[in-house]
């Protein structure tokens, strides 16, 4: 007997969605700033720029003007976007400690022995659902440092391991995502460790803001891309969140550099952390944070606390916020895995496919047009979306697409 699926897709309105460009709060991401950025992570020897394809046939398919789709499983080799924070946060937190500008600073640079004869042996610590700390401890060991990580409850231990080849100490708590955080923040005060988290909140803006400029930089090779190409920019950008930092660098640099006509920002979210969403939907916008184990599949999305800047950020620039099930994501994983005749195979986790997931639900499954006109999104549609990672927990991977975990 086939068993009874349940999909959730909801939707809430950013009340205080405003298409009024704020020069003050998107000066973080202008084009100076992220040229820097950029240019300091292109000197790893590992740097490569990551694909963006063109997914022709499924965009007929689904009835869109165009779909592309970065896929950020090629970053530095670690299978996720990640890395592009942690490699500018730490680079520029020990540029700062030798009083050097980033301008012109090369990765090699701070790898030199005397940056350690001057500083010592650094610890870096943060909490992670697995991408993000494999990022940290990467670029930590890169520069001669040393790495301390945690990750959240039900972790994956693959995802734990792969963590731990990175040279990193790293081990799984008892307690949520939020509460890992709060951890390792009291862990880095009282060993006078350096906590690198991608979330902000009252008193530590520094570095999860380097990160999101980081994060920008992905924008920033987009926009290249799409110029290489000749394509017009987009009309719709899908991005997933948890803290949100990551839809809102990529939604803060877009915002920016077509301010004239800026794109559709729609924020996505599993139904289990969907902190935007409730946001979102009170009546004053307030941030609304959720608790809990947040059981999903979508292990880099479930994230209960908006980073506070981000949230400042999406409030405006964001038309408003998607909230899903996991057979979305599901969803999402197997149409890119399953290419149509001439389209790119994309291999993508569960964190990375529910933009992709919901896309299609949107245009081919669900049986309510306001969902697609809520956000104006028509067969003279370009859209782009973000595949952030690869199948960072292979054996999850192969459930959902071979076995068909998660059906719709
Ligand atoms: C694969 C993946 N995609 C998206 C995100 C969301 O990023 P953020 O927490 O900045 O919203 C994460 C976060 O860990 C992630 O691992």
């Amino acid at each position: 007997m086939l068993s009874q699926v349940h999909t959730t897709v909801k939707w809430a309105k950013n009340k205080f969605h405003s298409t009024e460009y704020n020069d003050d709060e998107l000066s973080i991401f202008d084009e100076k700033q992220i040229y820097n950025v950029h240019s300091f992570q292109k000197t790893h020897s590992a740097y490569t720029k990551t694909p963006l394809h063109q997914l022709k046939q499924l965009a007929e398919h689904i009835q869109v003007a165009d779909l592309r789709v970065k896929d950020e499983s090629y970053r530095f080799g670690l299978n996720a976007f990640k890395v592009m924070g942690g490699i500018y946060a730490i680079g520029k937190y020990v540029a700062d400690r030798l009083g050097m500008s980033m301008e012109d600073l090369s990765f090699a640079a701070l790898q030199a022995p005397q940056v350690k004869e001057k500083l010592g042996e650094l610890t870096f610590i943060s909490a992670t659902d697995g991408n993000h700390g494999r990022g940290v401890a990467w670029a930590a060991r890169e520069l001669g440092h040393k790495s301390v990580i945690y990750m959240p409850k039900g972790s994956s231990q693959q995802r734990l391991a792969a963590i731990q080849r990175e040279g990193a100490y790293a081990d799984i708590t008892e307690v949520n995502y939020d509460e890992t955080v709060r951890m390792c923040a009291n862990l880095a005060h009282e060993n006078g460790w350096i906590m690198v988290q991608d979330t902000a909140w009252e008193g530590y803006d520094d570095i999860p803001l380097w990160i999101m400029q980081g994060y920008a930089s992905m924008a920033k090779e987009i926009v290249e891309q799409l110029q290489e190409d000749n394509a017009q920019p987009p009309t719709h950008i899908f991005l997933q969140a948890g803290v949100g930092s990551f839809a809102a660098a990529i939604a803060g640099y877009m915002v920016h550099t077509y301010r004239d006509n800026p794109p559709v920002i729609v924020v996505v979210e599993p139904d289990q952390a969907d902190c935007y969403y409730r946001s979102f939907c009170n009546e004053d916008g307030k941030r609304e944070i959720v608790s809990g184990d947040m059981n999903t599949i979508m292990a880099g999305l479930a994230c209960g606390e908006p980073n506070t800047r981000a949230f400042r950020l999406l409030s405006q620039y964001a038309t408003g916020t998607f909230s899903c099930s996991d057979n979305i994501s599901a969803l999402g994983m197997r149409v890119y895995g399953n290419p149509l005749q001439s389209d790119p195979r994309v291999i993508s986790g569960e964190s990375g496919a529910v933009t992709l997931g919901l896309l299609y639900y949107l245009r081919k499954l669900s049986d309510d047009p306001k969902l697609c006109s809520v956000i104006s999104l028509d067969s003279d549609s370009r859209v782009l979306v973000i595949s952030t990672e690869g199948d960072t927990d292979p054996a999850h991977y192969q459930k959902v697409v071979w076995e068909g975990l998660c059906p719709n």
